[in-house]
């Protein structure tokens, strides 16, 4: 949440950072703001909404200087208003600060601040900050050592560049739960909250731990070291990814971009792992932790949202192929119920960014209590998947689009290879195994047949762009589906959506029923088929509108739904990979058609690192 970049270098900096926001907006969009350092001034361009209107009516590449920071805001403390956009600067505007997170104890240093006679413009958390570091600049004479000397008072979350006229030619950053990464050009860096900021100027980073700053000065020196004042010795790293990766490509959104990314980001997820004829996977990442898998006597899930979503597909996976018990948990709730979790637990987490606040916090806690954490991440480098045990990257590439769409399957190829790994480790018989990898190997084909129907899928989100509620049923393996169908219908349309387990209607839902209320049914052939279609008989009776996701060739469903989404056979725990495409493709067409901006939908942001 929120993206920061900072450049200091030969270059002129505005440019450079206001390119930056641009590949960081969809961190958050409430507000954006520039400062460069320019002779011995800071000049400031900041106001809220998008970097565009920044652009329009400050035009903030114009601002001349070589050194500066800039920010894109989703908003904390204060309301996303011009004052409140980042940057904040101290007391005599000599120094300037962006920040991403959360300072807690904020109210306790502005009310030191408030009686030694200082005075605040915004709402912000951030201002008391930076306000704090200029009252110890002033009395150390020393920019970083005010600015360690401030962060160790300060509880909380942090990613912040700091800038100064005091000191033209060095920029700091320091991070505490939100993620910074450094880019090392020639004679140039650029810091900012993720790499895409950072790739078309160089491949070279460094990821800054947590606690740790980031000091790096005009002559092209540079040091890490501990907000302790330790020196720390990171490797320097070359990005993963491509430039296009986090370009739109012609598309008219990410989203979109996204969802037609999915046959290559599965396969990706699966290549030099999956071992067909063996019917068995390799996950090379997972071998120091094999023989606590052979024996463990439970798993817990702990993820957010759309990672929750594929964590309850993991549960049905790893029950069935490996027989173990399997609980999945809101990451938010797990942490504060003081779990009972011993030595002998597995934890996996999952997330795509791998920098969601409360993930991490349960990971931390389940570590705390001795379980063994493994990380199902997308983002290469970022915190979980350096602050757990053992890990299977997702290798999704960048995920741009807020609402979570290839990740989400990507997870799911992870979750089933992972259930298949522990499976055929616990007694899956080989052929049943071999079922599985070719059922996997086969999906990005199938997955293409599904895209194909991208325009039917158009047509009937076109018929239903003006409904007020829509309901989303399925059961077994498909239940998770639902639950993913209404988020994404929601999060990127606004229209309120509800997943269910189908059979649980009868229980409260059914009452909503009536010619208003389309319900989508995810109804595959499986072993609970026959019940599903009883149940789109119930919605049917009622005159509910009924839109199907049915397998090819399905008459039964094609008699009984208004309309019907095919999509082709696969063995039954791979159902939710396919089913969940065209749930997208509905929910995205819907929310063109309504006019919402799909790629940023309000008061939400990628990368949630609050709690
Ligand atoms: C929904 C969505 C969110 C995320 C959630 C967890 O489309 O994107 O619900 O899934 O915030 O994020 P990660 O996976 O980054 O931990």
């Amino acid at each position: 949440m929120c993206g920061i970049v900072g450049y200091l270098g030969p270059q002129q900096a505005a440019p450079i950072i206001v390119n930056g926001l641009k590949r960081l907006e969809y961190r958050g969009y409430d507000s954006a703001g520039v400062c460069i350092v320019a002779e011995d001034t800071l000049r400031i361009g900041k106001q809220a909404g998008k970097v565009a209107n920044l652009e329009r009516d400050v035009n903030p590449a114009a601002i001349p200087g070589t050194l500066g920071i800039g920010h894109t805001r989703w908003a904390t403390h204060g309301l996303p208003n011009d004052v409140n956009a980042h940057p904040h600067t101290n007391a005599d505007g000599t120094i300037a600060m962006v920040h991403n997170g959360i300072i807690e104890n904020y109210l306790t240093i502005k009310k030191k601040l408030l009686n030694a006679g200082y005075t605040f413009r915004s709402e912000t958390d951030t201002e008391v900050l930076v306000v704090f570091i200029g009252m110890l600049y002033q009395q150390l004479g020393d920019l970083e050592l005010a600015v360690r000397t401030a962060l160790h008072e300060v509880e909380g979350t942090f990613g912040i560049v700091v800038v100064s006229t005091h000191e033209p030619d060095t920029m700091i950053a320091a991070r505490r739960g939100s993620p910074l990464v450094l880019g090392i050009g020639q004679q140039e860096f650029i810091i900012a909250s993720d790499a895409s900021a950072i790739i078309s100027h160089t491949r070279q980073v460094i990821y800054l731990h947590d606690n740790e700053m980031a000091v790096v000065h005009r002559n092209g020196s540079f040091t890490t070291k501990t907000i302790g004042n330790e020196k720390t010795h990171n490797a320097i790293q070359e990005i993963e990814f491509e430039l296009d990766a986090i370009e739109k490509g012609g598309f008219e959104h990410f989203m979109l971009k996204e969802i037609y990314e999915q046959p290559n980001t599965f396969r990706d997820g699966f290549r030099g792992r999956l071992q067909p004829s063996e019917g068995n996977v390799r996950l090379g990442g997972l071998s120091s932790v094999a023989d606590k898998l052979r024996t463990a006597k439970r798993i817990i899930i702990t993820a957010c949202g759309t990672s929750w979503h594929a964590g309850l597909v993991g549960e049905y996976l790893l029950e069935q192929f490996a027989r173990i018990p399997v609980e999945v948990e809101y990451a938010s709730e797990f942490r504060y119920r003081n779990p009972i979790i011993d030595a002998d637990d597995i934890v996996i987490a999952i997330s795509q960014s791998g920098e969601t606040a409360d993930t991490l916090a349960a990971i931390r806690e389940a570590k705390m209590k001795g379980a063994t954490v493994i990380g199902m991440v997308n983002v290469v480098g970022s915190t979980i998947a350096r602050e757990t045990d053992a890990g299977v990257y997702l290798h999704a590439g960048p995920e741009i689009g807020v609402a979570s769409t290839k990740a989400f399957t990507s997870q799911l190829c992870v979750l089933t290879q992972f259930a298949l790994y522990v499976g055929r480790m616990r007694g899956l018989p080989a052929a049943e195994g071999r079922q599985i990898a070719e059922a996997l190997e086969a999906i990005p084909d199938r997955m293409h047949r599904i895209l194909e129907q991208a325009d039917g899928i158009r047509e009937i989100a076109l018929a239903y762009a003006n409904a007020t509620n829509f309901l989303y049923l399925g059961r077994g393996y498909n239940f998770p589906v639902a639950l993913e169908g209404a988020l994404k219908l929601k999060e990127i349309s606004y229209i309120h959506a509800e997943g269910y387990p189908a059979a649980e209607m009868k229980h409260g839902p059914i009452a909503l029923i009536d010619a208003n209320m389309p319900v989508v049914f995810i109804a595959t052939r499986d072993e609970i088929y026959d019940k599903v279609l009883s149940n789109i008989e119930e919605v049917r009776a009622r005159n509910g509108r009924v839109i199907a996701i049915a397998n090819e060739g399905d008459e039964h469903i094609a008699a009984v739904a208004n309309h019907v989404i095919a999509i082709p056979e696969t063995h039954p725990a791979l159902t939710p990979i396919l089913a969940s495409i065209p749930l997208q493709l509905l929910a995205y067409y819907i929310a063109v058609e309504r006019g919402c901006n799909v790629d940023m939908p309000r008061n939400l942001a990628k990368s949630v690192t609050v709690e």
